[in-house]
C-alpha cells in the first residue's frame, strides 16, 4: 500500500434493488490532504461517501461489491463498525443535531469515547465549536436545544460534533450548500485549517469550493469516476483555452459569430463574450478580420485559461 493513501476503493460497485448507483468506483484519498468529490445532482456522490463508513449498512436492499481499504484493512471485513466510524466521522447533506442542547450534542461523542472530566469536555465543547465557527453566535445559550438552531448553524454544529471525537478522516456531504456566502468562507477556512492533519474527503456542487480548498478533485458521473487528480494537474491536462472578447458599445454579436467552425460556443459574460473555440489558432486568425470587417471596435481580446467549472462541463459533456 503507497504509506499516503488513508482510503481508497476498488471497483466499488453500489446497487439500490436493480439500479446501480455506483459502477466499478476507484478512488484513491491521501492521507490529510483534502479531497473534492464533485459530480451532477444524482450522480451518486452521497452514496459514495456513505459507502466509506458503512453508512448504507442497514439501508434496506443495498448491495455492495468491491472493496474499501482504511489504512491498509478492508473497511467491510476487518472492522468493527464502531471503530470505523471513530476513525472516519461523517457529516451529512442534510444537518441531523440529536434533540438535546447545543452542549450535548458535542459532548455526546467524547463521552461514549470515555472522558468523563467536566473541564475536559467544556474544552473540547468550546475548541470544536470554535473550529466550525459556531461559537461565537452560541457561547451564551449552550444550554439550548439544538433544533431551535437556523440551517446554517445546525450544520456547523453537526461539523462540531464530528471533529469533537477527533477522526483522522473527515466526511462531509456537500457541508457549505445550506449556508450562506459568510458561513461558507468559513467552513472553508475550517477544512484548510484540518489539511494537513486530517484527512478530508467533501463532495459539493460548489467548484469554487474546490479551487479554494482542494488538493484533489474526483469527478463523477452517473455513478462512474470520470477522473481524478490534482487540479493543477487537471487544468494541464485539459488545457484548452477560451478566448474574451469586448467591445466598445457592447454590441451582441452572436449574429456574426453564427456558423463558424472554429467555434464551439458562445457565452455571454458581464461585459464582453466567451468564444470557447473548437480550434484556437484558426479562431485567432478569423477572428481580426471578422471584427474589422463589421466595424467593431475591440476593447480587449484575451486568452483565458480553463476554469474548474469549464472543465466539469466538458468532461461531463463528452462522457
Ligand atoms: N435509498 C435509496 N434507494 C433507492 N435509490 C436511491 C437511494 N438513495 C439514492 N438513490 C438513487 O441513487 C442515485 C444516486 O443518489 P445520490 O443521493 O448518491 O446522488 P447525489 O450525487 O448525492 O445527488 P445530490 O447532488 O442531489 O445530493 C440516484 O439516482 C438516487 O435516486
Ligand atoms: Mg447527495
Amino acid at each position: 500500500m503507497d504509506k499516503n493513501l488513508k482510503l481508497y476503493t476498488k471497483d466499488l460497485n453500489l446497487f439500490y434493488g436493480s439500479t446501480q448507483a455506483l459502477k466499478n468506483v476507484t478512488v484513491d484519498i491521501e492521507k490529510n490532504k483534502v479531497t473534492a468529490l464533485i459530480g451532477p445532482s444524482g450522480c451518486g456522490k452521497s452514496t459514495f461517501l456513505k459507502t466509506l463508513n458503512r453508512m448504507n449498512d442497514l439501508v434496506h436492499n443495498v448491495k455492495i461489491t468491491g472493496e474499501v481499504y482504511l489504512d491498509g484493512s478492508n473497511v467491510y471485513e476487518e472492522f468493527d463498525v464502531v471503530d470505523l466510524r471513530k476513525k472516519v466521522g461523517m457529516v451529512f447533506q442534510k444537518p441531523n443535531p440529536f434533540p438535546m442542547s447545543i452542549y450535548e450534542n458535542i459532548a455526546y461523542g467524547p463521552k461514549i469515547h470515555g472522558i468523563k472530566s467536566k473541564s475536559r469536555l467544556d474544552e473540547i465543547v468550546e475548541k470544536s465549536l470554535i473550529a466550525s465557527a459556531l461559537w461565537d453566535e452560541v457561547k451564551d445559550r449552550l444550554k439550548q436545544n439544538a433544533l431551535g438552531l437556523s440551517g446554517g448553524q445546525q450544520q456547523r454544529l453537526c461539523i462540531a460534533r464530528v471533529l469533537a471525537v477527533e477522526p483522522e478522516v473527515v466526511l462531509m456531504d456537500e457541508p457549505t450548500s445550506a449556508l450562506d456566502p459568510i458561513g461558507r468562507k468559513e467552513i472553508l477556512d475550517t477544512i484548510s485549517q484540518l489539511s494537513g492533519r486530517t484527512t478530508v474527503f467533501f463532495s459539493t456542487h460548489i467548484l469554487n469550493d474546490v479551487e479554494r480548498v482542494c488538493d484533489i478533485v474526483a469527478i463523477i458521473n452517473h455513478g462512474r469516476l470520470l477522473t481524478q487528480q490534482n487540479i493543477s494537474s487537471l487544468r494541464r491536462s485539459y488545457s484548452f483555452r477560451k478566448i474574451y472578447l469586448e467591445f466598445e458599445g457592447e454590441p451582441d454579436i452572436s449574429a456574426i459569430l453564427k456558423g463558424h467552425l472554429w467555434i464551439d460556443r458562445l457565452e455571454k459574460s458581464n461585459k464582453g463574450w466567451y468564444l470557447h473555440p473548437t480550434d484556437l489558432k484558426a479562431a485567432q486568425q478569423a477572428l481580426p478580420r471578422l471584427i474589422a470587417d463589421h466595424g467593431l471596435v475591440l476593447r480587449r481580446f484575451e486568452l483565458v485559461e480553463p476554469s474548474l467549472e469549464d472543465i466539469f462541463v466538458r468532461l461531463v459533456n463528452n462522457q
